[in-house]
């Protein structure tokens, strides 16, 4: 099937790339968490439990308000939200001492506790209390008992969006301040991904509850129109033209290939044999989605040291077979490593679900592939995908309501007037950085860029081999956000002062 509608939809629904890797000197490559090649991450596990884990954190669950936003009898419903606190390095609360406040994501608290350095890595500069929060609707916060009651339709999913998922984390760093009796402890929320536009997006809604706000590539832009539907192909072609010319040329020449194979009698068997697929190829369309899927995956995390770009494209040149097909494969053998079989092995849906909901309901981030990239062209067709999610939930999406409730057009113009503390970082060779914040936009409101970093990398774990570009990324963000504290003190100092006077 050559159909372009849905071929994009493997983006839409699976990659969802909004996800932190998993970085490892050990692993060959880094996979996005909500990826059908979740299996690969499974078999990392041993790094997962491994020293990025700290033996200090604690486990707590709080009792969270199913629906923050009205006030029937159904919305009083609770479940057991999951949060993790790490006191190691806590200045306490009689010195006011900070708090660094992670923000879950797409997906279950545990990966990003051992991939999310940058609270770690930084808490002995803040002496702060480090809290983690798992987002509504995964891991071990599932409402409605059940992760099967939960996701059972539209009317138990309802309550899964991120308006009530930065509810959720209020309600709980109010609880936390409070019961910890840390009033005036400045809270610094952090997120990566579609947790670093909830981040941004909880600093602008929830002033007074945090100081400030790192929010790593987060493509807040990424809605209606704001950003082009085909400006993240576009990058993801120009990372693989930037490391090789040749690289380059043999993908893009591939996809007609396959096609003209596949159209030929038992050509889908000639591709099955040709990949080696753990399963046969139904389609052309699979294998092919597959690949794309390999490239994007690679420009996103195409991280130091390794650079998986490199190595795809290392692989695809350095083939000793100077067919296109032999080179494509002889790319994802280097990427992959040697498996007993390729492109297709057996994938677990139920990791992808929260964010295909996510999407087909608010986070409709309309990304197509234009002209002129390395893939076949597949523009967004916002009808198609309308009608794919009404099959699978019986509701059309909301593609305006982000831009309506937090805003995005006229960025710049908006927020200079407006809000304050916040760091939106990026890497530039990450294909979501185009819909991100890349200017700074007031004194405060910052744009903090790397040319060469990829998707969240500067809140990954520090690692031997950072670059001296990235070591100084994150140098600048403490830098902004101590500012932002001793601020804060002096301000909290001069109120104290007035306040004692006034009672004397
Ligand atoms: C808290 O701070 C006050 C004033 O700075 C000090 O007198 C008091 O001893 C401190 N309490 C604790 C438990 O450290
Ligand atoms: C969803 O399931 C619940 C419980 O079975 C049911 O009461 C409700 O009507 C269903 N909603 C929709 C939209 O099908
Ligand atoms: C993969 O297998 C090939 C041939 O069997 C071998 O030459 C190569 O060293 C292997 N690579 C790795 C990374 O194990
Ligand atoms: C899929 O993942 C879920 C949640 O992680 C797990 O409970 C389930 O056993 C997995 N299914 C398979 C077939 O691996
Ligand atoms: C924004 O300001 C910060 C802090 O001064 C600076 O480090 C950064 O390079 C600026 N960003 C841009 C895009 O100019
Ligand atoms: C980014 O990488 C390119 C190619 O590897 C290199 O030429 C360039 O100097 C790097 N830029 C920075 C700012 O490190």
């Amino acid at each position: 099937m050559n159909s372009p509608k849905f071929s994009v939809r493997w983006l839409q629904f699976m990659v969802m790339i909004l996800s932190i890797s998993v970085s490892s000197s050990v692993a060959r490559i880094d996979i996005p968490r909500l990826s059908p090649t979740r299996g690969t991450i499974l078999e990392q596990l041993d790094l997962l439990s491994s020293a990025a884990v700290s033996n200090d954190l604690q486990t707590f669950y709080y009792t969270q308000t199913l629906d923050h936003f009205n006030y029937r009898p159904e919305s009083y419903v609770t479940f057991q939200q999951r949060y993790v606190m790490n006191f190691n390095y806590w200045g306490g609360a009689n010195g006011s001492a900070p708090i660094l406040a992670y923000l879950g994501a797409e997906g279950p608290l545990d990966d990003d506790l051992a991939v999310i350095g940058w609270l770690n890595d930084n808490a002995i500069h803040f002496n702060a209390l480090l809290v983690y929060i798992e987002h509504r609707y995964y891991g071990k916060s599932i409402p409605f008992r059940s992760k099967e009651e939960a996701f059972k339709n539209a009317s138990t999913l309802g309550y899964f969006n991120s308006a009530q998922a930065i509810a959720d984390y209020a309600e709980i760093i109010m609880h936390i301040k409070k019961k910890l009796r840390a009033l005036y402890s400045p809270v610094i929320v952090i997120g990566g991904s579609y947790g670093g536009m909830l981040a941004s997006w909880f600093r602008l809604k929830y002033p007074h509850v945090a100081l400030g706000a790192l929010a790593s590539s987060a493509p807040i832009l990424y809605f209606d129109k704001i950003t082009p539907t085909g400006a993240y192909f576009s990058v993801v072609t120009k990372d693989f033209r930037e490391v090789s010319e040749t690289c380059y040329q043999t993908i893009r020449k591939s996809w007609s290939e396959i096609d003209k194979i596949a159209s030929q009698p038992l050509g889908l068997s000639t591709l099955s044999s040709k990949f080696q697929t753990c399963n046969p190829l139904t389609d052309s369309s699979e294998l092919k989605d597959r690949l794309g899927l390999m490239y994007v995956s690679a420009a996103q995390y195409n991280q130091p040291p390794m650079y998986p770009v490199t190595v795809v494209c290392g692989g695809i040149d350095g083939s000793e077979k100077e067919d296109i097909l032999s080179k494509i494969f002889a790319g994802v053998v280097a990427y992959r490593g040697n498996r007993s079989c390729y492109i297709n092995p057996p994938t677990n849906e139920s990791e992808t679900k929260g964010w295909r909901w996510q999407t087909c309901s608010e986070m409709v981030i309309p990304i197509g592939i234009g002209k002129n990239t390395m893939f076949q062209p597949d523009p967004f067709d916002l009808n198609s995908f309308t009608k794919e999610c009404k099959k699978f939930y019986g509701v059309p999406p909301r593609p305006h309501w982000v831009t309506s409730y937090y805003g995005g057009h006229d960025i710049k113009l908006i927020l200079q007037r407006f809000g304050s503390n916040i760091i939106f970082s990026n890497g530039l060779r990450d294909p979501y950085s185009r819909g991100g914040v890349l200017e700074n936009i007031s004194e405060s409101i910052l744009a903090v860029s790397t040319a060469n970093g990829s998707h969240c990398l500067d809140i990954l774990p520090e690692r031997e081999t950072d670059p001296e570009w990235l070591i100084r990324q994150r140098k600048i963000e403490v830098k902004i956000i101590k500012g932002w504290m001793a601020k804060y003190y002096a301000d909290l100092k001069s109120i104290q002062t007035i306040g004692f006077q006034a009672e004397h």
